[in-house]
């Protein structure tokens, strides 16, 4: 399936006081310009590939993300991991799978294996082990067509990261899943395996790599 997308943004700002200030001692026109982030950038994303989208911070990628999810949603049901809600009164445990079993199965694919996180709150987890919950909880999902993770691993050391992306892309191709995840890291190439790479650079500039494109 062919995306093609388009994305610009108008410069127009605010001229506050400390806006015009800023204006004046840098030099800034403030005349309103467009921006173009993604010019009839097309993309060729069947269902079950793994896509891998990385760039510099500012560069597009959530917003890349953000538009082929809005394209999806038309006719796929897609899974957002930022869009997941963990219930703050039960232990980890208690917030995926249908049993204890299912849950301990789904959160070891998240990387969480220590019964001593199982019994914790999500307000008594690190940033790390609530995104790994909230991971759990997206392939729990198997009703979605298209799972997305912005910032994907982000907030784990690197050696997590990899294990996890390796185990979220073998969980996703298992199950036929679309996995889409953008993260300004460039190292989990190997244990994504992705059909399609997409990196951004500034201004409209993009490379997509893969074997269909
Ligand atoms: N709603 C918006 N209005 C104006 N500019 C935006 C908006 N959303 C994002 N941008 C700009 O688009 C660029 C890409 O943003 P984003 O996709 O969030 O970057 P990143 O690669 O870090 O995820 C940035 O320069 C950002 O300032
Ligand atoms: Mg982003």
């Amino acid at each position: 399936m062919e995306y093609v997308i388009n994305r610009a943004f108008s410069s127009s700002v605010e001229r506050t006081p400390r806006v015009l200030e800023l204006a004046e001692g840098f030099g800034l026109g403030l005349t309103n310009k467009e921006f173009v982030i993604y010019d009839n950038l097309a993309i060729n994303i069947d269902q079950g590939d793994v896509v891998y989208i990385t760039g510099q911070s500012g560069s597009g990628k959530s917003v890349l993300l953000k538009d082929l999810a809005a394209e999806m949603n038309k006719s796929l049901s897609v899974m957002d991991l930022n869009q997941i809600i963990l219930d703050p009164h039960l232990p980890v445990i208690d917030q995926v799978g249908r049993n204890t079993v299912e849950a301990t199965g789904l959160l070891a694919k998240a990387g969480i294996s220590d019964a001593w996180i199982y019994i914790r709150k999500p307000g008594e987890l690190s940033d790390g082990q609530r995104y790994r919950l909230k991971l759990a909880k997206m392939i729990e999902n198997t009703v979605a067509d298209v799972w997305i993770a912005d910032e994907f691993g982000a907030v784990l050391d690197r050696v997590t990261a990899k294990i996890i992306a390796f185990n979220m892309q073998k969980v996703a191709r298992s199950l036929g899943k679309t996995l889409m995840v953008a993260t300004t890291h460039t190292d989990l190439d190997e244990e994504l395996g992705p059909d399609l790479t997409v990196t951004k650079r500034f201004r409209e500039k993009v490379e997509v790599t893969g074997e269909k494109q």
